[in-house]
């Protein structure tokens, strides 16, 4: 077992777990020298989780296995209708079985609603500091990325909607929306939303409602689907989710992408024909129908012992190393950490990390505007990762 393990095995998960990943062609841990130029790193960066994948989920995987056929196959109405439930239970949306077409990830569908709703030269609005992707997809089709920066107003993160109001014009097609947001952590609130979608309403743009992280959301804070505010709303809205976050499958590759109008449904259902990627794969699609079906409990104890990851470490820095400060989620497991009063550059901040603290991070200016200064961690990882984090972190700020 390893040193640092506090492993109880009475019980049916434990995040204190340490799992040795390295050698897995584990991106986290495995592209550190590529990413970092030196394995030497703790990785606290790319978002998936150092926790189990929950067993309920591998019984499922496992039972599909020894059937030992792995033809093409599609997914099942148990699928859909646990999806359905999962939506309907925890967020108070009313998803119909038709309005569900897969992706093999959110981001191959951010790529393909650019195709199929835009022309080259037309403009997708983007709200940075945001998960940097939402750029590339853009850009790597020949759009065009307009920013409209999220404001601090001091206390929390928000959306700018005079400033949206200003940056749409003739050209502006869509907007994506990152809820909750990442890397800030903001679950947004019904009424922000619903004032960014009759903006969006009002000017003839297309919401895009990036809701991966929908169900991170941490004890005392709610999701809202932006799609369920109104009909209205939902009629120009199109939602991607998944399981892969929450559970730990993004190695399975399979999302979801949710449209109640028959209309846009058909034209994304054209794009998803052409790129022939509808089939998915066996084994998200009975990982994604065991994780709606039996989750519950497991999330719910997951996102406890995340919320305790996270205030650990923002009480560490408080006392220890007030110059970084931590903007507290409100869901994800990441958090978004205000180093500027370390007074270093942007590439004396990444180095800071690398070389002196021996940290692998998100470097804030990845995610745009606003970023400078920033760095984003994960927190997704057992307790004693974030308490030899937190030690290399002072460590490393005794030594600048
Ligand atoms: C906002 C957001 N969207 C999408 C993704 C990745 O989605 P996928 O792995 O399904 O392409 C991430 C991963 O961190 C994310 O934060």
């Amino acid at each position: 077992m390893h040193p640092l393990s506090r492993n109880d095995s009475s019980k049916p998960w434990d995040f204190d777990e340490l799992i040795d990943r390295s050698g897995t062609f584990s991106v986290k841990y495995d592209l550190r020298r590529m990413l970092f130029g030196t394995d030497d790193v703790l990785p606290l960066w790319v978002a998936d989780m150092d926790f189990r994948t929950p067993p309920f989920i591998m019984d499922a995987l496992r039972r599909r296995a020894e059937h030992e056929v792995m033809g093409y196959t599609v997914r099942s109405e148990a699928y859909h209708l646990a999806l359905m439930d999962w939506v309907g239970r925890r967020h108070g949306w009313a998803v119909e079985k038709d309005w569900i077409l897969f992706s093999p990830g959110v981001v191959p569908a951010l790529s393909m609603l650019v195709m199929a709703f835009t022309r080259p030269g037309e403009k997708v609005i983007v709200q940075p500091p945001v998960y940097s992707p939402f750029f590339s997809v853009v850009k790597e089709n020949g759009r065009e990325v307009v920013d409209n920066p999220l404001c601090w107003d001091g206390e929390c993160y928000r959306m700018d909607l005079d400033q949206l109001r200003r940056v749409i014009d003739p050209q502006t097609r869509m907007i994506f929306i990152c809820n909750p947001h990442n890397p800030v952590g903001r679950a947004w609130g019904a009424e922000e939303l619903r004032a960014l979608a009759e903006v969006c309403l009002e000017r003839g743009v297309l919401m895009v409602s990036d809701e991966i992280h929908c169900d991170l959301v941490l004890p005392g804070h709610r999701h809202v689907p932006l799609a369920s505010l109104s009909e209205e709303i939902a009629a120009r809205t199109i939602t991607c989710m998944a399981p892969s976050k929450t559970f730990n499958l993004a190695g399975l590759a399979t999302s979801h992408v949710i449209i109640s109008d028959k209309g846009l449904r058909e034209t994304f259902h054209q794009t998803l024909e052409r790129v022939h990627v509808w089939l998915g794969n066996i084994f998200g699609a009975v990982a994604a129908e065991a994780a709606y079906t039996g989750g519950e409990d497991w999330l719910r104890e997951m996102l406890d012992y995340v919320q305790g990851n996270i205030d650990f470490l923002a009480d560490f820095l408080q006392n220890n190393i007030p110059q970084i400060r931590m903007i507290r989620p409100e869901a994800t497991y990441m958090a978004w950490l205000d180093c500027r009063a370390l007074g270093l550059d942007d590439a004396g901040l990444k180095d800071f990390f690398i070389k002196k603290a021996r940290l692998g991070l998100n470097d804030g200016p990845s995610f745009g505007l606003g970023g400078s200064g920033f760095q984003r961690i994960n927190l997704a990882c057992p307790r004693s990762i974030v308490e030899e984090a937190a030690k290399r972190l002072k460590e490393g700020v005794n030594n600048i």
